[in-house]
């Protein structure tokens, strides 16, 4: 199928290409770097659902050692890109085999590799390291498992223990928390070379001759928590027979989730793409969610937001559905963390934490940014006041059923679930003047915190307590709330249309300085200035961060009309900022409904190819918020699906309103809905048809 190739060096693509090249098995992630890279490279083997807290610095996911270090030297040189200009040199991702490969030449040398992560093996990864010498050549190579460990946060490991033999070694790792991370690797070497050992390295002496191809294999494994004692090892055959099995795995992933649009290039590589960064995502086996960054760090504490429930669920639902229930799942495992939140504010029911752990427990701390100049933490209240997350995962909960059909997750938790939110925003709202009204808290535009009435949030909270109703109704379990409930939701302020059809954000949006972005922009004194917060740029003006009402029409958008999203969407377009990668695919879905298409194509592009860009955000007031956009990705599915072709679910099936545009002549994809698989595909003239597949 196809191929990400870039060609050439330069150092300040390094990060960028960790996240671009990334590899993943859905619970192990590791960066696109070159084995000559260390941890100032960024160099990652991310794990995710497995946390650490270093004394008071952030919780996080952890990272293991590396064991695909290589570094290559002769007398005179070190074939490292960092040091040594090379003739040429190439990486690529097999995106239908998760496969990452590099190929550098140099004068002398020709160095290539090549990994993955076995997807149908537990945290196993494998790679192949080639050299040849264009000329006789004595050759001293640094092979073997690098402790040095890039981390955020850590140190988190506090104590490292090493075994070394002659061709195994083993790392075992305790961590803050007391939890054992053991790691076994075995390297081969080719034959006819000598070797030392140290700390973890091998030191391989090799006498080169011109042009013998010399390859390496190694394997390696994690084990979490549990010490094992299998035994590990590598060789030519092992590697070729993990790789035809991981091959086998990993491309029949693609059979029910790939897209194929023919007439526009761009569009198929940078769709395919994104569906690559969102299979390496999910593996129904683990069923520890996906973090804000997927597997590419522990940016953002690898914790998870909404983002894998709005933003994710909707793609697995409709190829990987028992993918999609993981993350229910996980939201239902951890509503005793919900609990406790909502206790320790002083409400009822189930507060989910904005930035969710293991347990569930909040991992937002209440300084969430620092000042760049100061480097003072600014106070946030993301953790306190971002409630509308309670909502989304509800919101997601019925997405899920309405796909899939599947109402045995309402059983297994997630009508217990609904109950706790429903009371959770029951006790948060507060009775003025014959009405609720949900006071305090920050919708998706995280500029503008402390806000009263959030469309997005009140909206999203009346939905998600009628779906709480309707199954408890339905179900006759955890109804005694079933009164309160309604009388709740027929005095629940929602701000509606005004009378050019426009929605307020939140209550005296409307009164706030309206200005450009531009304007906003030359306010800051230092590039890397958070904009929200009382006294950030943004806070006094009309500019939002992302989608927030928008987000709204997107989501329930069924509920509202062509004019009201027209005429939101023209009013609220020139005043966002898209500052966060969840904003782009709303506008496209909304955009692709009233018609404008040629800004609703650019972003879906935006959104499904952001991480093939070298142009991103880095820092967040001083945090570096680097690392895969998984939101993204999904996003830019939603935007194809719900935008360009228009689905709707009716009567359980499939049905589509498509604007095919920019030259796309043909679309085929498959959707599983209702325990049935549709093969669709979608012609010139929008006409479609449709065949139950299985
Ligand atoms: C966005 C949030 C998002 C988070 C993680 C923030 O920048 O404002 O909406 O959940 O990033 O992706």
């Amino acid at each position: 199928m196809l191929k990400l190739v870039k060609q050439g060096f330069n150092k300040n693509d390094i990060v960028f290409y960790g996240n671009m090249f990334l590899l993943g098995n859905g619970h192990l992630g590791y960066r696109g770097t070159l084995e000559e890279y260390k941890k100032e490279q960024l160099v990652g083997l991310n794990i995710i659902g497995f946390y650490d807290q270093y004394k008071t610095k952030w919780r996080e996911s952890l990272n293991a050692p590396n064991p695909f270090y290589v570094c290559v030297k002769s007398k005179n040189k070190t074939f490292s890109v960092l040091e040594t200009e090379a003739l040429s040199h190439k990486v690529s991702l097999d995106l239908k085999n998760a496969i990452f490969s590099r190929k550098t030449e140099y004068e002398e040398v020709i160095l290539s590799s090549e990994r993955f992560i076995c997807q149908d093996k537990d945290n196993t990864l494998c790679m192949k390291y080639e050299i040849v010498c264009k000329k006789n050549l004595e050759l001293t190579i640094e092979m073997g498992l690098d402790t040095d460990i890039y981390e955020i946060n850590g140190p988190h490991y506090t104590s490292k223990k090493l075994v070394q033999t002659a061709k195994n070694v083993e790392f075992i790792g305790k961590t803050n928390e007391n939890k054992i991370l053991q790691m076994k690797c075995c390297y081969s070497f080719p034959k006819y070379c000598t070797y030392t050992n140290k700390d973890g390295i091998y030191t391989v002496c090799l006498q080169a001759e011109k042009y013998k191809v010399y390859t390496f294999y190694v394997v390696a494994r994690l084990y979490e928590n549990d010490l094992s004692d299998e035994g590990i090892s590598s060789s030519k055959q092992i590697y070729f027979s993990y790789k035809k099995s991981h091959c086998q795995a990993f491309s029949s992933l693609w059979e029910d989730a790939d897209v194929v649009i023919q007439g526009n290039k761009k569009a198929q590589f940078n769709l395919r793409y994104s569906i690559y960064h969102l299979l390496i995502l999910g593996n129904a086996k683990y069923k520890t969610s996906i973090p804000a960054r997927g597997v590419s760090g522990q940016t953002y504490k690898g914790a998870i937001f909404w983002d894998t429930e709005i933003f994710l669920l909707p793609f697995f639902s409709y190829t990987h559905p028992a993918v999609a229930r993981g993350f229910l799942e996980y939201r239902i495992k951890t509503l005793p963390g919900a609990i406790a939140k909502a206790k320790e504010f002083g409400y009822e029911g189930a507060f989910y934490a904005w930035e969710s752990q293991d347990s569930g427990l909040e991992a937002c701390s209440k300084y969430n940014v620092t000042d760049p100049i100061t480097k003072e933490p600014i106070r946030t209240y993301f953790n306190e006041k971002q409630i509308h997350l309670s909502a989304d995962i509800i919101y997601a909960l019925e997405e899920y059923i309405k796909i899939t059909g599947d109402l045995t997750i309402l059983e297994d938790g997630g009508l217990e679930m609904a109950y706790e939110v429903a009371k959770f925003f029951m006790s948060y709202a507060t009775f003025q003047n014959g009405a609720y009204h949900i006071l305090d808290v920050i919708g998706p535009d995280e500029y503008h915190e402390r806000i009263d009435d959030n469309a997005f949030t009140n909206h999203m909270a009346k939905y998600a307590i009628e779906i709480y109703m309707k199954y408890a109704k339905q179900f006759q379990k955890y109804d005694d709330i079933l009164s309160q409930c309604m009388d709740f939701v027929n005095h629940l302020y929602l701000p509606i249309p005004n009378e050019q059809n426009l929605i307020e954000q939140f209550d005296g949006y409307f009164k706030l300085e309206d200005t450009t972005i531009e304007a906003v922009k030359s306010r800051l004194k230092v590039p890397n200035e958070y904009w929200g917060t009382k006294n950030g740029v943004a806070y006094p003006t009309r500019i939002i961060k992302q989608a927030d009402v928008i987000t709204l029409l997107a989501l329930l958008r069924n509920q509202f009309s062509y004019e009201i999203k027209k005429k939101n969407y023209q009013f609220y377009y020139p005043y966002t900022e898209h500052g966060s990668s969840l904003s782009a695919s709303m506008y496209s879905i909304i955009g692709f409904q009233i018609h404008r298409q040629k800004e609703a194509y650019q972003m879906l592009m935006k959104s499904a190819s952001i991480d093939l860009s070298t142009d991103q955000k880095l820092f967040a007031g001083g945090i570096y918020i680097g690392g895969t956009h998984p939101a993204s990705s999904g996003g830019a599915y939603m935007s194809l699906i719900y935008g360009m072709l228009g689905l709707e679910i009716i009567d359980d099936k499939p049905v589509l309103h498509p604007c095919l545009v920019e030259n796309i002549s043909f679309i085929s994809l498959k959707l599983k809905i209702k325990r049935k698989q549709y093969y669709i595909k979608i012609y010139k003239d929008n006409s479609y048809d449709m065949e139950v597949f299985k």
